[in-house]
């Protein structure tokens, strides 16, 4: 059976607003996305209310989920400074600035209802797989990676925050949607002996890719937190590619242990991953290393090695600029056709010499979070 708008708009009626109006009269939902029982939208609120209208979320989200024949809703609570809104109140600190002088960028959702930064209940270490340009092989080594620790006897979750543009249910296959426990957390995926979760696994590709600026963060809180992760030592997150604020500010409102920067030997990408590094600096995440992907070129048929791009680049900058390098992952057709697949080659050839690597480059990470996942 499938759900339209209009039944989501009249379970929504239902529901008040902080000011005693029902919602559907507040002006503050976006344009619903309902389709094969799925259901996704947000609350656009004035960040000052945001703590109010929590609460209303939860009751939306309550609402949607009583329709007969919705399966899942995700529902976003965005607190976005309004134009012509109320300015921010005064520091405390009280030093003396014209008004029209540091204009920040949009903060984040400082505004996120949630408190910033909160640990993850049972899991030791929360770290970000990063870019500063899209395509480099992010998600392709997040996977590989999340299974390179598995193999070193670590529990380890993956959770694909691109919320943009989802690659993790193409690239482990799964497209089945998360089942919910009790208290109506979602229980990730398991496959590979990883706990997966995507936005992917809720939502249509295309779907996905309504989800814009504040938004992003609101379900990106959520999928961290509104899921039941279990123990586990390391949870491997996949971010959107880029630097931009979308970027940071989920740097700075997901509490993470550290980053990891991949980037390829073109001087270009290298530009890009300086940016990376100097984002992770600023919100105070220490950078676990760098990865250099298709780092150079292994022909399949004969192994023999050429450095097509020049490679080495990003180990140089990694020493230039005091961060560890981690490893080189070969251009390899096995690793596009494993992942294409949903067959990551950490699984379908574990013996093979692209395992290793990532084993490798996973023994460096796990050694630099050995005291947060022993404190665990
Ligand atoms: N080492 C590699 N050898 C061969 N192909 C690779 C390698 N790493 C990644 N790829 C391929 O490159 C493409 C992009 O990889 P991937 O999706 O992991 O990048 P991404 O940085 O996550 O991209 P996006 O910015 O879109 O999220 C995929 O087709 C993937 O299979
Ligand atoms: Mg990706």
């Amino acid at each position: 059976m499938s759900v339209t708008q209009q039944q989501v708009l009249e379970a929504l009626s239902k529901v008040r607003s902080p000011r005693g109006t029902a919602l559907t009269e507040a002006g503050v939902l976006s344009e619903i996305a309902a389709s094969d029982g799925k259901v996704f939208f947000s609350i656009n609120v004035d960040a000052h209310e945001a703590r109010a209208w929590e609460d209303v979320r939860a009751q939306a989200e309550a609402a949607v989920r009583a329709i007969p024949g919705v399966t899942s809703a995700m529902i976003a609570l965005t607190a976005e400074r309004k134009p012509g809104s109320a300015p921010p109140p005064p520091r405390p600190s009280g030093g003396v600035k014209p008004a029209s002088a540091h204009r920040h960028p949009p903060q984040p959702p400082g505004g996120s209802p949630m408190s910033r930064q909160a640990e993850i209940p049972g899991v030791a270490a929360v770290i970000a797989v990063a870019s500063g340009k899209g395509g480099v092989g992010k998600s392709t080594t997040a996977l590989n990676l999340a299974l390179g620790l598995r193999d070193l006897g670590l529990k380890v979750g993956l959770m694909d925050a691109d919320i943009y543009g989802p690659s993790v249910p193409r690239l482990t296959g799964i497209h089945n949607k998360p089942e919910l426990t009790e208290d109506r957390k979602m229980i990730p995926i398991e496959r590979f002996g990883l706990s997966i979760m995507s936005i992917g696994f809720l939502v249509e590709e295309d779907t996905a890719m309504i989800w814009r600026g504040p938004m992003v963060m609101s379900a990106i809180t959520q999928m961290l937190r509104d899921v039941a992760w279990g123990t586990l030592d390391v949870l491997v997150v996949d971010m959107p590619p880029g630097t931009g604020d979308a970027q940071l500010t989920l740097a700075q409102n997901v509490p993470l242990k550290g980053a990891i920067i991949i980037s390829t030997p073109q001087d270009l990408s290298l530009i890009d991953a300086r940016r990376g590094l100097a984002m992770f600096k600023k919100v105070n995440v220490p950078v676990l290393g760098i990865v250099e992907n298709m780092s150079y070129f292994q022909c399949p048929h004969c192994g023999t090695r050429s450095d097509i791009f020049g490679h080495g680049g990003a180990r140089h900058e990694a020493e230039r600029l005091g961060v560890p390098f981690l490893g080189e992952v070969p251009l390899h057709i096995a690793i596009r056709e494993t992942s294409d697949a949903g067959t990551p080659v950490v699984v379908s050839e574990p013996d093979g010499p692209h395992a290793a690597i990532y084993r490798a480059i996973g023994e460096k990470v796990r050694d630099q979070l050995a005291g947060v996942i022993a404190a665990a």
